[in-house]
């Protein structure tokens, strides 16, 4: 406002001042005006231009920022999928041997398992194989069916079993043999072929 206030003073004192002045001055305002205007156009370009160059290096940059960031991306997971496919192997590896060592361990073991404790002292009379008349008299028990078994020591147990005479002989035999000790035997003594 106090511009505008100053400006149309100015502008009313050029009036009154006359028309050969008016006409110079009015020639100062025209030479001024294109010259201003061209600083402002220039100063304008300059400004897009700088712009332009400052936009094309961060697009550059970021360009090559990301260009840089793909690359050790790629890097790292190729690095990874390396890493756990070794691990994997390693662990694929381990696990055979565990597995191996395993078998080797219980195998033997398996075979052991399959004389019962109990039947020791059945092998003095009834042999190893099971094959052996006891005392010369008795059936030979090995190959017999697990249930038949079961049923006989069940009975030289009870005292109700005397095949051969000798029934009372069996039963001292069997009688501190418990249920799971009697099917541990059959199972093994009709597996005696
Ligand atoms: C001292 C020798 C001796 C021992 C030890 C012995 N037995 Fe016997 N076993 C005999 C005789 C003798 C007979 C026949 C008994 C009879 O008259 O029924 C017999 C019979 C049997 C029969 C019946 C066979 C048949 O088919 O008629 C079975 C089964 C048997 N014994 C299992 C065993 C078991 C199991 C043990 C170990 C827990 C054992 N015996 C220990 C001597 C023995």
């Amino acid at each position: 406002m106090k511009k505008l206030t100053v400006l149309s003073v100015v502008a009313a004192s050029l009036l009154l001042i006359g028309c050969g002045q008016e006409k110079a001055e009015q020639t100062k305002t025209e030479v001024a005006t294109p010259a201003k205007t061209e600083t402002v156009a220039e100063k304008a370009t300059k400004a897009v231009e700088a712009t332009k160059e400052a936009a094309t290096a961060a697009i550059e940059k970021t360009t090559q920022v990301a260009k840089d960031a793909k690359e050790s991306v790629a890097q790292t997971a190729t690095k990874a999928v390396e890493a756990t496919k070794e691990a994997a192997t390693v662990a694929v590896e381990k696990t055979a041997q565990v597995a191996k060592d395993i078998k080797e361990a219980v195998a033997p073991k398996a075979e052991e398992a399959v004389a019962p404790k109990a039947f020791a002292k059945c092998a003095g009379c009834h042999g190893k194989d099971g094959k052996m008349k006891a005392l010369g008299k008795s059936e030979i028990i090995a190959g017999q069916s697990k249930a038949d078994l079961v049923k006989k020591i069940g009975e030289y147990k009870a005292g109700t079993r005397n095949a051969v005479g000798m029934g009372a002989l069996m039963k001292g035999q069997v009688s501190a043999l418990s249920d799971a000790d009697i099917d541990a035997i059959a199972t093994y003594v009709s597996g005696l072929k």
